[in-house]
């Protein structure tokens, strides 16, 4: 019998989103939260650079609100980024009251630090590990709340969605698998939130986290909510380049602090592609590093420091110091060698200004939403700040939720075995990596008609096959992630496919122009094509 755990409010994911909206919700009833690994494990805490917030006095909201729009390509929503950067003070302050502790200046105010595509110097971070500080501070946060539970080791299998009454769709909970007593749950309450981060692992290299597979996006959209803007993926321009270092992330802050990308002979090359070099917006360096890899026939670019003070470097940037000291690089006396990799992805689960999506009582929050914020390309340090404004507007509207007076009768279905699983791991391992290296290699940061049209044959036959396994096998966190996995890869395949023209982080040499036809974002026309 499958286990059924009612709480009033319940959330995937133990991000920045996910633990703003727990700690908000609290104090109106109960919360469920359902992490796949443990709470830390988001993309959250892997984030250096900071929030981007208007305090200091040279700058202002519209200057914010320019650069965000101006980064987006065109397709950012104008009034879902002049509500994000209004509240940006207010959410900084927030932070603060729940223990953060930003990186000060001498004078004691806040220290603001400057990263591309920003024209004013305005983020806010705690050193090179802000993520960190504010999952430690959180997560305190929610450990200390006693109306909230955390479920680690719990991955969500799919959105329980009664039955269309007027053309609407009621989501009344979700399918949980516990990966270490492998048992199926059931959690049910008055609305599920997803704040499932991000997709990174869909591709060989990637910023993110391994948690990273867009379980939410592909549980929301097997549900049938409106998915949008999938074909945007951010490829951040500068990951450490050596082996085992995992794509490291080498900030964009270091940018900001004056290190300046170099070729191996210590040349510089950004002047010839933007007038802002380094610190040009991320699609733009990222296409630039990756052209440059190909004329020199180098495989990494080079992120040079070495004339900044050592001493402020290391005091500024503790964490990728340490880290690249691990790998043998002294960043202080030697270039660091980078690449590009995917970072964030600014599609996904389409929200109105509450977080709320296409479904009654699902709510999506933080990277696995589309709110209309980043558009075509996200403008850095903004998405933390998104995940707080959007994750705090839904809590103040799910707390005017009625009671959900669902009543689940479990069918067979819904009763799967507890036997342990039987298939050969090496196989899943096999059709992930041929996702990853095809989404790679044809779905990167410069595409093409023929690449795409082969990436969807390839993608679709490994997406049948995760599906087939996962239906004919026991239930296994292996099993799950991957049908998440593939369903997300085969998105931004068709989403690429769709859209004929290059903006923003989409960029077609067959279709290399912007067109003025193509300045909307895209959503319905995809939608229900993929899954059979
Ligand atoms: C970085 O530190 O470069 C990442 C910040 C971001 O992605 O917004």
């Amino acid at each position: 019998m499958a286990m059924i755990n009612k709480y009033d409010f319940i959330v995937i994911g133990s991000g920045i989103a996910g633990l703003t909206f727990a700690l908000k919700v609290a104090k109106h009833g109960t919360v469920a939260i359902v992490t796949k690994k443990e709470d830390r494990e988001s993309n959250t805490n892997y984030a250096q650079g900071g929030i981007a917030s208007v305090l200091s006095n040279t700058d202002s909201i519209d200057s914010h609100i320019s650069d965000t729009l101006i980064a987006g390509a065109g397709l950012c929503h104008e009034d879902a980024v002049r509500m994000m950067v209004m509240e940006g003070k207010s959410c900084i302050d927030e932070l603060i009251k729940f223990g953060v502790e930003f990186s000060k200046n001498e004078a004691g105010a806040l220290e603001l630090g400057m990263e591309g595509g920003h024209s004013q110097n305005r983020i806010i971070h705690a050193k090179d590990f802000t993520g960190k500080e504010i999952e430690r501070a959180l997560i305190k946060a929610t450990k200390e709340n006693k109306s909230i539970t955390v479920f680690e080791n719990h991955i969500a299998i799919d959105l329980l969605v009664s039955e269309e009454t007027a053309g609407e769709k009621t989501c009344d909970g979700v399918w949980v698998f516990n990966s270490k007593t492998e048992t199926k749950k059931l959690f049910t309450g008055k609305c599920v939130m997803l704040c499932s981060g991000g997709v990174g692992n869909v591709f060989q290299h990637t910023t993110n986290p391994a948690i990273a597979t867009g379980d939410g996006i592909a549980m929301a959209y097997r549900a049938g909510a409106k998915v949008a803007n999938m074909e945007f993926v951010q490829f951040h321009p500068t990951s450490l380049y050596a082996p085992d270092a995992n794509s490291f992330l080498i900030s964009e802050a270091l940018r900001g602090f004056g290190g300046v990308l170099k070729l191996k002979d210590g040349s510089t090359f950004m002047e010839k592609y933007h007038p802002l070099k380094s610190l040009a917006p991320r699609d733009i360096v990222a296409r630039a590093i990756e052209k440059e890899m190909k004329l020199n026939n180098e495989p990494c670019v080079y992120l040079d420091a070495t004339h900044l003070v050592s001493e402020k470097l290391k005091q500024e940037f503790p964490n990728i110091y340490n880290q690249c000291l691990k790998f043998g690089i002294d960043i202080t006396k030697e270039m660091i060698p980078v690449v590009p990799a995917a970072h964030y992805m600014c599609g996904g689960i389409v929200t109105d200004k509450n977080a709320h999506t296409s479904i009654r009582r699902l709510y999506a929050s933080g990277e696995c939403a589309c709110t209309g914020v980043h558009g075509a390309n996200r403008l850095a340090s903004n998405s933390l700040l998104e995940a707080v404004v959007y994750s705090r507007n839904a809590a103040a509207d799910v707390v005017l939720l009625e009671d959900n007076l669902f009543a689940f009768t479990p069918s067979i279905e819904d009763e799967h075995s507890k036997t342990k699983s039987n298939f050969n791991l090496s196989k899943l391992s096999i059709i992930k990596s041929s996702i990853q290296k095809t989404m790679t290699q044809y779905v990167g940061i410069v595409r093409n008609n023929i690449g795409l049209q082969t990436a969807l044959e390839k993608i679709s036959v490994l997406k049948n096959e995760a599906e087939e396994i996962f239906k004919n096998n026991p239930l296994s966190y292996e099993t799950i992630e991957l049908r998440h996995f593939a369903l997300t890869a085969k998105l931004i395949v068709e989403f690429a496919i769709q859209r004929k023209e290059s903006r923003g982080l989409h960029y077609n040499i067959d279709y290399p122009e912007t067109m003025e036809s193509w300045k909307h974002d895209s959503v319905i026309e995809i939608q229900k094509r993929i899954i059979e």
